[in-house]
């Protein structure tokens, strides 16, 4: 085969930081599922991926199918089996997957939890080559008492399972509620050594923005509204990474073009960025077409993608010597490649 950009990016060993699990369903898994609950074929399927362009409460209306779905132990099992299957597909070596802890009728959050950690673990064996960790998500949307259970059964598992539970993630809808009520309970994460992954600055609300990077986190999801000199060096000052969704800004519509996007700004400045899916599955698109698009829009030669791969490794929440191992395979990765003299330009 005759070495292109598509394929150097697709066999490039990646690294995903940030993924919500149930937006990466894609529309077979949202049939396995359908299949699991009803015994039938997905027929809302369409309605799932169908749009071309959506803004933030539609988004969040997608996620209801795919909570429908997801509503038992089982459910959630085979869900993070696929989507860990479809990263491993795209050659994603290491994965941050996070997710809300869902009660239902037919669940508790701990069982939730639970799916989520047994499946990982099973994962181990049938796919090796993709390391995969839990980012446990508080929703924004709901109660401050369910923000707390969250949190506590992050700092719980975590300490059952160190080497997957690594972090707190704070998502949902942006204009819920305000930074200040969750602070006790991040804290209280990150006092007891879980890393911090907060959405922030997706909407306009440089209030809460100033507070959020006053406060610090290990990375920071979207920021497309960080935009004063400010608040440019609390990011750079307190060494928070950016996770930059490019397809997932363009499709809410809060980026004009992907040219608009702010990675240019911020990978220009030299700032730690990381090029991520969001939701996979109500996006339609992948890592690779991630980094394709980032590459044809910024002008990245492989060097560079390989760059973005090493500084994504750094910004991870691995260990030491995990880090070691995943920067083993991009280095034989990169090897290989100058030998087949790849150019993607
Ligand atoms: P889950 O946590 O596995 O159920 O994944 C879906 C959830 O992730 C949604 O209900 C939202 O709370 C959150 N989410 C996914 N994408 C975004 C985003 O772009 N902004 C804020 N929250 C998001
Ligand atoms: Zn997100």
């Amino acid at each position: 085969m005759k070495p292109n950009k598509e394929v150097f990016i697709k066999q490039m060993p990646k690294v995903e930081l940030h993924a919500h699990i149930n937006g990466s369903f894609s529309n077979e898994t949202l049939e396995k599922l359908s299949q699991l609950k009803h015994g039938t074929s997905a027929k809302d399927t369409e309605k799932y991926n169908l749009f071309t362009k959506l803004d933030l409460h539609d988004g969040f209306e997608k996620f209801k199918y795919a909570h429908e779905l997801t509503d038992t132990p089982e459910a959630v099992a085979l869900g993070t089996e696929c989507v860990i299957r479809d990263f491993n597909d795209d050659n994603v070596v290491y994965l941050e997957l996070r997710s809300t802890p869902r009660a239902t009728p037919k669940m508790t959050k701990e069982q939730y939890v639970m799916a989520v950690i047994d499946t990982i673990i099973k994962m181990k064996t049938e796919l090796p080559s993709i390391m995969v960790k839990l980012i446990v998500s508080i929703n924004r949307r709901e109660s401050i008492e369910s923000a707390e259970e969250n949190g506590a059964l992050a700092l719980k598992y975590a300490k059952l399972y160190p080497d997957i539970v690594c972090g707190v993630d704070l998502s949902g809808d942006p204009a819920c509620k305000e930074f200040s009520d969750f602070e006790p309970i991040l804290n209280k994460a990150r006092e007891n050594g879980l890393k911090l992954a907060l959405h922030c600055g997706e909407i306009e609300n440089q209030v809460e923005i100033s507070s959020m990077l006053k406060f610090g986190m290990n990375r920071l999801g979207h920021g497309t509204y960080i935009k004063g000199d400010n608040e440019e060096t609390l990011l750079k000052n307190n060494d928070i990474a950016l996770e930059c969704c490019l397809t997932s800004n363009l499709l809410c519509g809060v980026v004009k073009t992907y040219s608009d996007h702010h990675f240019r700004r911020f990978y220009k400045n030299g700032h730690p960025v990381v090029i991520c899916t969001d939701d996979f599955g109500v996006f339609s698109t992948t890592l690779s077409t991630e980094l394709h698009i980032a590459s044809d829009t910024f002008s990245l030669s492989s060097d560079d993608l390989i760059k973005l791969s090493r500084m994504a490794i750094h910004c991870s929440f691995a260990s030491h010597d995990e880090k070691q191992l995943i920067h083993g395979k991009i280095d034989a990765y990169a090897k290989s490649a100058v030998g087949f003299k790849v150019k993607i330009h």
